[in-house]
């Protein structure tokens, strides 16, 4: 069994021709590609468009959290884009995922719980007194109850939630090979054992983009998974 429509790989490239170059590159060995802020603010709706070409699955990351009219608008703009997965912040609460229900057609709404570059320390500063695990499902309960279809969660967190939630869709970024550099990323995981927890989609960026063979590096993703199921 191959893992590969497991792993998007996500494009944090800011020049439109160096990211279609990459795409080109990877195409056959990844399920989908991820477009995240740094891409989206220097491209827009045009460099999503220009990606589509790749017909691949296409993970729009730009995390919305406003007020819940602001964030309808900004929604019912970006879904002419039809991206198959969209991200919210399950902080902006309920009333303001409840708005995009209707609006969203075939994409998926997927709610980012905490970020995978926050520990219990960030939380703590924040006046958040609880542990990492009660924040997240706190978060993954309000998203849930207003319709969501998926969350963003560190693998960390996948193996209580995918007990809990079992048919949600859950996507983990934070992965790493065990040689990896963590850079920003806290609460990491390796994609075998993301996956074995329960983990429905990857997000891996670095491993792949910063890596000088960046189709090998996919293969030992998948090799890592094969080894852990
Ligand atoms: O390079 P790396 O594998 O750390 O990239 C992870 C990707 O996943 C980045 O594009 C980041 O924006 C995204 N992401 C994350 N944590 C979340 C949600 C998305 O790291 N909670």
């Amino acid at each position: 069994m191959s893992f590969k429509n497991k792993i998007f790989c996500a494009l944090d490239f800011s020049d439109l021709e160096q990211t279609v170059q990459f795409t080109n590159k990877i195409k056959n060995h990844v399920g989908g590609i991820k477009i995240g802020l740094e891409f989206f603010c220097k491209n827009g709706p045009a460099g999503v468009e220009r990606l589509k070409e790749f017909e691949l699955p296409i993970f729009l990351d730009l995390k919305l959290h406003d007020i819940p009219n602001t964030v309808t608008k900004a929604f019912r703009n970006l879904m002419s884009l039809s991206p198959a997965y969209l991200t919210v912040h399950l902080n902006g609460g309920k009333r303001m995922i409840e708005g995009l229900i209707e609006y969203k057609k075939k994409t998926k709404l997927i709610g980012v719980s905490m970020l995978t570059s926050l520990d219990q320390n960030d939380l703590k500063k924040s006046g958040i007194m609880c542990d990492e695990m009660s924040y997240v499902e706190k978060l993954v309960k309000i998203g849930t109850s207003s319709g969501i279809d998926g969350v963003v969660s560190s693998p960390k967190e996948v193996k209580l939630l995918r007990k809990k939630f079992k048919k949600l869709i859950i996507i983990t970024p934070g992965i790493r090979l065990p040689d990896d550099d963590k850079n920003d990323q806290k609460r990491i995981e390796t994609p075998g054992k993301a996956i074995k927890n329960g983990s429905s989609l990857l997000i891996i960026g670095r491993t792949i983009t910063k890596s000088i063979n960046p189709i090998s590096s996919i293969e030992k993703i998948i090799q890592n998974i094969e080894n852990a199921i």
